[in-house]
């Protein structure tokens, strides 16, 4: 996770400012969901979903491995619990509606995911909908140069699209719907997007 953590403390400020904007095909998810249901973000960042959700009128958490992320997404959102946390090692008593998962399994070793996958299927109440984002290419996984800085380097996992849908649906996801669009600009990896709606069953 060094690189992860160390990076992400340089670039989170620029991150913030270059996605400003609700990830990709949000609204569609929420669109799933009960009005003022609950949601928790895992890998929040510096918590523009957070914000849009709430916005949205839904019961929003987060958490995030990035101390610098964390405190940008406490700024943005004062009034919300987002806690300083990794993934792998979350554990609650308290059960969501749904988890959104936008772009942070992609810093996550491929031998974590099964683990990973189980610790959000385990957050969710039954019959509960995940929302995944990741990027999508040959499956390969290492360190890449940032693109906001390439001095810099960053833990990434590259997905196939079977590989993700596989992964979820042997930890007890169905998949609802896969979309996907190229990259957007040059401050995104090149790779193409790949985002499911996946629902615990
Ligand atoms: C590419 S950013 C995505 C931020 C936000 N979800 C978005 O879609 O813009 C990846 C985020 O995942 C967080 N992250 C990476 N690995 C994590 C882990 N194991 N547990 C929690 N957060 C993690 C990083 O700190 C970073 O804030």
């Amino acid at each position: 996770m060094d690189h992860v953590t160390s990076t992400y403390a340089k670039i989170a400020k620029q991150y913030a400012e270059e996605f400003s904007l609700a990830t990709d095909s949000l609204d569609d998810f929420l669109g799933l969901l009960s009005p003022g249901s609950s949601i928790l973000d895992m890998g929040c960042g510096p918590g523009v979903e957070i914000a849009h959700c709430k916005e949205k009128g839904f019961k929003v958490e987060g958490i995030d491995l990035s101390a610098e992320m964390v405190d940008l997404a406490r700024h943005k959102n004062p009034e919300v619990k987002i806690s300083l946390a990794n993934i792998l090692e979350f554990n609650t008593s308290q059960k969501y509606d749904s988890c959104i998962a936008s772009y942070s399994l992609i810093h996550l070793p491929k031998k974590n995911l099964p683990e990973a996958l189980s610790n959000i299927h385990s957050c969710l109440k039954k019959d509960g909908y995940l929302y995944v984002a990741v990027h999508e290419g040959q499956s390969n996984e290492g360190l890449y140069d940032e693109p906001f800085d390439p001095s810099l380097k960053i833990f990434l996992n590259i997905f196939t699209k079977e590989e993700i849908s596989e992964l979820l649906i042997k930890t007890g996801f169905r998949i609802v719907e896969t979309k996907t669009r190229d990259a957007a600009s040059s401050e995104e990896f090149s790779f193409r997007k790949l985002i499911l709606f996946a629902q615990a069953i």
